[in-house]
């Protein structure tokens, strides 16, 4: 059977960084209903939701993934479900994994089992580039292996296993994408981009862990939610997809180029202890994505220009994030890691 056009999606973790993104391109492509289920956790804000609370088209739930009550009212007479409720910082999930099984598992969990009752059309989970732990050489093709080497990465393999077991075993209509490294407006600051912006903003410095070297793929948000409407839309069912940018940069390379965008002094980076475990490169083959007709648009130059003008312009929004929580998480975080790393490179 075709899809038919969607009519109500509920959009889990929609107050969230790239939530709220993809909220504002459902709206902008017309979809005539979008219901938010999120629990406003230390990540998520009605403040990344300040332009498209007022729409008429947005109901926004408060409510968590995993209570069956709350979902089962966010996902009533919806015909498609996106999730992106998550526990999403991996220094977090080193500090604190349980709430990572909770929310990454569990939670998704109870949508399966909710989205199955109702019977949606689609069933979108969004997952990570992580999944596959680090890829030194090459990069990662959908059916490779799944070897992830932190809290945060293992749950959502866990959760993708269920997701696909849902498919194989209920039939219900699952896609997983697996995005690389996203960035921009409304990214909460302790994620590394917008945390160097916001520490030379308030004249703290860029704190790198280990040597700096390790490689991420950058990809601006609105072109991780242009991929993941393109996977829903045209998407298999039971089918995962890559996201990438091809676009990979040292870390040391992005502090330095958020530094000259800011007329920052150089000497604000400063290497410190390294993670535990750091994967020292992700890398995705997104070819399958691109035959969908997906392609990046943003240069990872512009992507960072046009966010460090954002953050800029936003002292009120980063400013009301990083409050007394975000500065017990700061110091509990870095508080020990002023010695740089005797680590070996690798
Ligand atoms: P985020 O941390 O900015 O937002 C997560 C949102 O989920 C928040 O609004 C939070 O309140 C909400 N949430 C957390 N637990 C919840 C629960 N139990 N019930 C309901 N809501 C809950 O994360 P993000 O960066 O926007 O990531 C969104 C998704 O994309 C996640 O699933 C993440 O794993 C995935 N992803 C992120 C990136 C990235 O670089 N940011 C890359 C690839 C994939
Ligand atoms: P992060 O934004 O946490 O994303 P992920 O770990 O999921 O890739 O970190 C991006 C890279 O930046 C990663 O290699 C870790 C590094 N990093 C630092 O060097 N210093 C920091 O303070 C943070 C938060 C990250």
């Amino acid at each position: 059977m075709g899809l038919r056009p969607f009519r109500r999606i509920l959009v889990t973790g929609g107050a969230g960084f790239i939530g709220s993104h993809f909220v504002r391109l459902l709206l902008a492509l017309d979809v005539p209903e979008v219901v938010v289920l999120d629990k406003l956790t230390y990540a998520g804000s009605l403040l990344d939701l300040e332009d498209v609370l007022d729409d008429p088209r947005v109901r926004f739930l408060h409510g968590d993934i995993a209570d069956p009550a709350a979902v089962t009212e966010a996902i009533a007479g919806c015909d498609a479900v996106v999730n992106f409720a998550a526990e999403t910082h991996v220094d977090r999930s080193l500090l604190a994994p349980a709430a990572f099984i909770q929310t990454n598992v569990w939670g998704t969990m109870v949508l399966l089992e909710q989205a199955l009752r109702v019977g949606v059309q689609r069933f979108l989970h969004v997952s990570t580039d992580e999944v596959y732990g680090e890829i030194l050489v090459g990069a990662a093709r959908e059916a490779d292996p799944l070897r992830p080497r932190n809290p945060y990465a293992a749950s959502k393999a866990a959760a993708e296993h269920f997701v696909f077991s849902y498919w194989t075993s209920y039939g219900l209509p699952v896609l997983v994408t697996r995005g690389c490294n996203t960035y921009g407006p409304y990214q909460y600051p302790e994620k590394f981009i917008p945390l160097a912006i916001t520490n030379l903003l308030s004249g703290q410095p860029v704190p790198i862990y280990g040597d700096g070297l390790q490689e991420r793929d950058w990809l601006y948000v609105e072109d991780h939610c242009h991929a993941i409407w393109t996977v829903l839309v045209h998407g298999k069912p039971g089918d995962t997809y890559n996201i990438g940018a091809s676009q990979h940069r040292p870390n040391i390379e992005v502090a330095r180029a958020v530094v000259r965008l800011l007329n920052a002094d150089p000497a604000a980076i400063v290497h410190v202890a390294d993670r535990p475990g750091h994967d020292r490169r992700y890398a995705v083959d997104w070819s399958k994505l691109a035959a969908l007709g997906w392609t990046p648009r943003t240069p990872f130059e512009e992507g960072l220009a046009r966010t460090v003008t954002w953050y800029r312009h936003r002292a009120d929004w980063w400013t009301a994030r990083r409050d007394e929580a975000f500065a017990q998480y700061y110091a509990q975080n870095y508080g020990n890691r002023s010695v740089p790393s005797s680590e070996p490179c690798r």
